[in-house]
């Protein structure tokens, strides 16, 4: 989906408290994968709960291209008949992922398995982001990449293989997209596939396939674990539940925290353990947040989080947590400087090639705001007093995480906060600022 080049600015402002009980939408990690099996597999899989934003309508459309039939059947409520392994058809235009790297790069798995040939583009921050690391896999297992931009990047042509092989493959960052890429890809190899991480990243694409039916097993292997997939299995149409996304909730969340007098309840949040880092980083500094009602939904952990205003302290959190925090470090960032003393994030090498660079990012965001910051290698470090001074206008570089995270700070600064661009929220938060709103929130 191509913006158009005219900006949205929002501003937000120093609020009263936050006050209430909120859904955030649907997890888009899970959307994106249930949009991509449901194509994959003959029947009909029903989601409820989708997130109905643009990185998973871009994906859903992306589907369509390939074959499959995805109709909407009420509120986040969606029907999907697939076209079977191997089964889709060759897209007649390039498959526009617009901003979703998770769609692309896990619908460029699920094409090498296909003898078919594709076009996978995006916009201009999905072509600046590396698909080498996606690609290199995938050749290994018979997909050729025709063409592609300078660096492996997007637009890129990808044919699949006629005859899929399977592979052992040691994923050389920890990334749940390579990973989940090769594992799409070996559904249709025969025999099995295997995928090694060093270190464990979310696993919302092991659970799936086990929900369609497919034989995965998974094994500790030292720090990380190994990912053994039996391939060309007859995957069977499954009911998809979609908890909130924890990656959403991080942002009324943290406003709770930092406005003044503020008590909010979210509801049913995944907290799936892979992607708890950031939660495990706000206990330690103090946040006062209570897990309400845990219970399991669609196979994955929930609970409603009870979150009050909190007195927070600076922490220092290790490299290793980062693959179950990544896309929560320009948040976590904002709370650093609310908290007291020098709070230090190690290890943020993958930020430099998320949907922006977010190490650049999340730094300006706090330099423009009042808040004093050093980078030193891949560590990103927050002295924090308790308060920011705001004032700033925020670039948002096509990155929503950015914009929410620079929107939150200006909830409670001193003076209000501005994005130069609120139009991406979109991609994973639509009524982010509604729901913010119905909170207490003041927006402008
Ligand atoms: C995602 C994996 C992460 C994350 C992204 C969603 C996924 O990316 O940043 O927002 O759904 O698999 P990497 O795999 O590149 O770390």
């Amino acid at each position: 989906m191509q913006h158009a080049p005219t900006l949205t600015p929002l501003t937000a402002r120093r609020s009263g408290p936050l006050e209430g009980r909120i859904r955030v939408p649907g997890d888009k990690s899970i959307s994106v994968r249930s949009l991509i099996l449901g194509a994959l597999t003959v029947g009909e899989t029903r989601v409820e709960g989708m997130l109905e934003g643009e990185d998973a309508m871009s994906t859903a459309n992306a589907m369509r291209a390939l074959g499959a039939t995805l109709e909407r059947t009420g509120e986040q409520a969606w029907r999907i008949m697939g076209v079977g392994v191997s089964g889709f058809a060759e897209p007649r235009a390039p498959l526009d992922f617009g901003n979703s790297g998770t769609g692309c790069r896990l619908a460029m798995g699920a094409v090498a398995g296909c003898p078919i040939t594709a076009v996978f583009d995006g916009d201009a921050s999905l072509r600046t982001r590396p698909m080498r690391r996606i690609l290199d896999p995938l050749a290994k297992m018979g997909a050729k990449t025709v063409t592609s931009a300078d660096g492996g990047r997007l637009p890129a042509t990808l044919r699949g293989a006629v005859d899929p092989m399977p592979i052992v493959y040691e994923v050389p960052v920890p990334s749940a997209q390579i990973k989940s890429a090769v594992l799409l890809a070996g559904l249709a190899a025969p025999g099995t596939t295997t995928v090694i991480e060093k270190e464990a990243t979310r696993d919302h694409t092991e659970r799936m396939l086990r929900l369609f039916g497919a034989e995965v097993a998974v094994e500790p292997h030292g720090e990380g674990r190994r990912i053994t997939l039996t391939g060309q299995p007859e995957l069977a149409a499954a009911h998809v539940r979609v908890p909130a996304d924890p990656s959403s909730a991080a942002f009324p969340l943290v406003a709770a925290l930092i406005v003044p007098g503020s008590e909010v309840i979210l509801e049913s949040v995944m907290t799936n353990p892979l992607r708890g880092g950031l939660l495990t980083t706000l206990l330690e500094m103090g946040a006062v947040i209570e897990m309400l009602d845990r219970r399991q939904e669609g196979g994955e952990d929930v609970a409603d989080l009870r979150v009050r205003e909190s007195e927070l302290s600076a922490v220092d959190v290790p490299a290793a947590r980062a693959p179950t925090m990544i896309d929560e470090y320009p948040i976590l960032s904002v709370v650093a400087a609310f908290a007291q003393g020098t709070t230090r994030m190690r290890g943020l090498k993958e930020l430099r090639v998320k949907e922006s660079d977010r190490l650049a990012g999340t730094a300006a965001l706090l330099t423009r705001n009042g808040v004093s910051i050093e980078i030193e290698g891949d560590d990103l470090i927050v002295h924090g007093n308790g308060r920011a001074r705001g004032g700033g206008l925020v670039e948002t570089h096509m990155d929503h995480r950015i914009a929410m995270s620079a929107l939150v700070l200006g909830l409670a600064s001193d003076q209000p906060v501005q994005v130069d661009d609120a139009a991406f929220i979109a991609t994973s938060f639509p009524g982010f600022v509604e729901l913010m709103r119905s909170l207490g929130g003041k927006f402008a």
